[in-house]
């Protein structure tokens, strides 16, 4: 018999809690995550369901286009107040908490990894606030029923970027506002954006004390 068929599948909710640790976020101490550490061994996690594509642990992490959106949502809170918030691509939940926290009427967080599902679903346990997820990729279909579509750092890569960009603008022309938290990655639709706030933030993957990078929250506007 084969080592793979003895192995008994990692349940990604025990697995989160046993192997992680509950902390603040340093640059948003109200809100608690899941944290990887040096002996978390995500990849065992991550590598798991055989013949899908390996998905990286970004749940494991609040990204700094997340974490910038939150900061925002929690300084303003009448940006979202009593509104229904889409946090779409919602990793480890950081944007959706926020939102949550601030007064949103309703908060949906949307993920296509079902290891970000459980992470999100435990964060969003852990700081006491109810957001309905969402284990679908939504870029594919119509605008959601909501006021605010919130993205956190999803424009890392050209295709998704084109994917989530298309499906932002069917969202502005059904008059959903739509704000996007990112450091300035590669296929940001920067012409579009027009900037609302900028914080300091560590970048996921930078050492220690490593000099903070500026991130900012941006509008996005229709195509002209
Ligand atoms: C770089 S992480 C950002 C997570 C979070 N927004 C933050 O800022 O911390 C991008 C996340 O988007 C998710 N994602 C990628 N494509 C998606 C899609 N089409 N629909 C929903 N989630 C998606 C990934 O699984 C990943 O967890």
């Amino acid at each position: 018999m084969k080592e793979a068929t003895l192995t008994r599948a990692l349940d990604p909710l025990d697995f989160i809690r046993a192997n992680m640790h509950l902390a603040p976020v340093p640059s948003l101490p109200g809100i608690q995550l899941y944290t990887a550490h040096p002996g978390s061994g995500l990849r065992r996690l991550a590598e798991q369901d055989e013949g899908s594509e390996f998905q990286p642990p970004y749940w494991a992490y609040p990204w700094p286009g997340g974490a910038v959106l939150a900061r925002y949502l929690l300084d303003r809170p009448g940006t979202v107040a009593g509104r229904r918030v889409l946090d779409l691509g919602a990793g480890s939940g950081i944007v959706a908490i926020a939102a949550a926290k601030a007064g949103a009427g309703a908060v949906t967080a949307a993920e296509i990894d079902r290891n970000a599902i459980a992470a999100l679903t435990l964060n969003t346990l852990a700081n006491g606030v109810t957001v309905a997820v969402v284990a679908q990729d939504l870029t594919a279909g119509p605008p959601p029923a909501v006021d605010l579509v919130a993205v956190g750092d999803l424009f890392y890569e050209r295709t998704l970027a084109e994917r989530v960009t298309a499906f932002l603008d069917r969202c502005l022309a059904a008059g959903i506002e739509v704000l996007i938290g990112d450091p300035g990655r590669a296929y940001l639709p920067r012409p579009r954006l027009r900037t609302l706030a900028k914080y300091p933030v560590p970048d996921v993957g930078d050492i220690k004390n490593a000099p903070m990078k500026s991130s900012a929250v941006f509008s996005l506007k229709r195509d002209a």
